[in-house]
């Protein structure tokens, strides 16, 4: 008798339970199982293929609590075809889920060290698990803090998080925006004008980073200004994806597959190749 294979490119259905805005082109999709079983064990840092029926599939970072598997949260921006309809889907819509995929955050390297996670707009997302794994298990690392930026204040996500955070001691919250309104009253300028002042101890300091190309370039600047070594600078990178099994080659990062040997990378293994547009 042949043992049943799942299909690696099927995708289960899991439920929405709930869909909140984030800011006018990013909402945050909760999804619940569709069957009593299912769960879904992530590390942070991973990321889904979520599927639209009909639509088409889309990689997006898993951005809830890797404790709550039964809970899978999304935070998506609407960008174009699949992303547009994903964000306009309501309360019970039903999405298909095949994952998690990829490479995540090394927490478990980390711990004994200071953490600083550098995120830029939507780069938050992929770090927010991480944030919420060190802070349950808070002891076992050092100095912790989150250096975020975003264009303007109504980008910022996940706002009434960010206000509890910001009210810990155990986390040191900066945030910044590169143009204020009248309303606004912390940092103004790119967030990688934060690291110079940053608390951390370079030689036993983990950074994570994630946000757009330009943004982690000077991020990877000012963190080598500090002290900080490739090996010591892990980043998450993006490229377009399809089967995200290692198989088809869609995104090919020369000598990697991003869907497999990433989309976290310590900037040692990447640093030939960063930012270099003829790849
Ligand atoms: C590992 C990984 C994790 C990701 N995590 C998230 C996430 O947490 N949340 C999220 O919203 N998105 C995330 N993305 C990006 C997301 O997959 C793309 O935005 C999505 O595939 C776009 O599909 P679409 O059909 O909506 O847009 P398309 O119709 O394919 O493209 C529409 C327009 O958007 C542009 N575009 C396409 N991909 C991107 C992109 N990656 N970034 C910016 N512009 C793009 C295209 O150039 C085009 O101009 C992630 C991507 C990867 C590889
Ligand atoms: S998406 Fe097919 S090999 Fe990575």
């Amino acid at each position: 008798m042949s043992a049943v294979v799942a299909n690696p490119m099927a995708p289960d259905p899991w439920r929405i339970r709930r869909i909140r805005r984030e800011t006018p082109d990013t909402s945050t999709i909760e999804l619940e199982p569709t069957t009593e079983d299912s769960a879904l064990s992530f590390a942070a840092g991973q990321f889904n293929m979520l599927y639209v029926f009909g639509v088409g599939e889309v990689p997006i970072s898993i951005s809830g609590d890797p404790s709550r598997g039964k809970a899978l949260v999304h935070t998506v921006r609407a960008v174009g075809n699949v992303t547009r309809v994903m964000c306009a889907l309501k309360h019970q819509d039903v999405l298909g889920v095949r994952g998690p995929f990829g490479s995540h955050w090394p927490l478990q390297e980390a711990r004994g060290l200071d953490v600083v996670m550098v995120a830029g707009g939507l780069g938050l997302a992929p770090l927010r698990p991480a944030i919420y794994q060190m802070l349950s298990q808070r002891k076992q690392y050092g100095q912790v803090t989150l250096l975020y930026g975003v264009r303007a204040p109504a980008d910022l996500l996940y706002r009434h998080e960010l206000e509890r955070w910001c009210a810990r001691t155990d986390i040191d919250v900066q945030v910044t925006v590169d143009r204020s309104d009248d309303a606004w009253r912390g940092n103004v300028g790119v967030v990688p004008r934060l690291i110079p002042t940053a608390q951390f101890d370079p030689l036993d300091t983990v950074a994570l980073v994630c946000g757009p190309e330009i943004m982690m370039h000077f991020t990877l600047l000012e963190l080598q200004k500090r002290g900080l070594t490739p090996e010591q600078i892990f980043l998450s990178l993006e490229r377009n994806m399809k089967c995200a099994l290692g198989f088809c080659g869609h995104c090919q990062y020369v000598p990697f597959f991003e869907c497999k040997d990433g989309p976290v990378f310590s900037y040692a293994q990447v640093q030939r190749w960063f930012g270099k547009r003829e790849l």
